[in-house]
């Protein structure tokens, strides 16, 4: 089996037949590590990830995760493969005219209802809640009576229901203030330590964050891969664009 979670193989990709958003794009994101992925706007992050959880798929080249061809999976085998993989959208993207733990247990419920009765699906989105913080007392709320921070809480929570080997970010602090911003990492890095074996890829705007928490930091340009590595490989590169990147995210302080 391949060390990869997930294997890029030089993909491209065209909505419209003429702009190439993703450009010939090789990436190998290794196990059991947080990745992060930086860059300007519209540079292709986010459609990237769009490719690793099958939700778009490659104008040409190969796309495995979890040592699967995406382009070779029948409908089922994209079922079972989703669950695998858990996602926090930048809003948190919860269902609004239902509860924090309704919300949690949304997804067991949709895949595990034939072999867990009510009482364990419940204890499951408990323990999931706790973990990323949630206090009981706040189970029985709408997602609207949350704060910000809540609501992210929740949000992992559900991305995690069911135990994913794969957890994807995209812009999970962009929006939020400092305080919120460093909660929001610290709660993404307790979730990896804490999840052993499970893979974490971040994509954000926030080069504090990206040095911070990434063991791996992968900067794309115009749909490909311009630099890969440690921080080290991103202060020390002469590449005019990378260092451009620095100046402008760490100008603030
Ligand atoms: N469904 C789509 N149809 C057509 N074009 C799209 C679609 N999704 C994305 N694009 C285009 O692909 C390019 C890359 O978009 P993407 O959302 O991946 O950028 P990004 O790097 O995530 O930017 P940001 O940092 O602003 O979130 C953009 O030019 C965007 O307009
Ligand atoms: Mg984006």
């Amino acid at each position: 089996m391949s060390e990869s979670a997930v294997s890029i193989r030089n993909i491209t990709k065209t909505f419209d037949g003429k702009d190439f958003v993703l450009n010939g794009l090789s990436l190998e994101i290794p196990r059991g590590e947080i990745t992060v992925i930086i860059g300007f706007s519209g540079t292709g992050k986010s459609v990237l990830l769009k490719h690793i959880l099958g939700l778009e798929h490659p104008t040409s080249g190969d796309v495995v995760v979890l040592g699967k061809d995406l382009k070779t999976m029948n409908y089922q085998e994209i079922i079972d493969f989703r669950c695998r993989l858990g996602v926090l959208f930048q809003n948190a993207a919860l269902f609004d005219d239902i509860t924090v733990l309704e919300n949690v247990c949304f997804p067991i419920i949709e895949h595990r209802r034939n072999i867990w009765k009510a009482d364990k699906i419940q204890e499951v989105a408990t323990r999931k809640l706790n973990e990323s913080g949630m206090e009981n007392r706040h189970f029985h709320k709408l997602p609207g009576e949350l704060s910000g921070g809540q609501r992210k809480r929740v949000g992992l929570a559900r991305a995690l229901a069911l135990d994913p080997e794969i957890i994807l970010y995209d812009e999970p602090t962009t929006g939020l203030d400092p305080i919120l911003t460093e909660m929001v990492d610290e709660l993404i890095v307790a979730t990896h330590a804490k999840n052993k074996g499970s893979t974490s890829i971040v994509v954000t705007h926030d080069l504090h964050a990206a040095f911070r928490i990434g063991q791996f930091i992968v900067m794309l340009d115009k749909g490909r891969v311009l630099l890969q590595g440690n921080r080290e490989t991103f202060f020390k590169s002469d590449i005019p664009l990378v260092q451009r990147f620095l100046e402008k995210g760490f100008k603030k302080e």
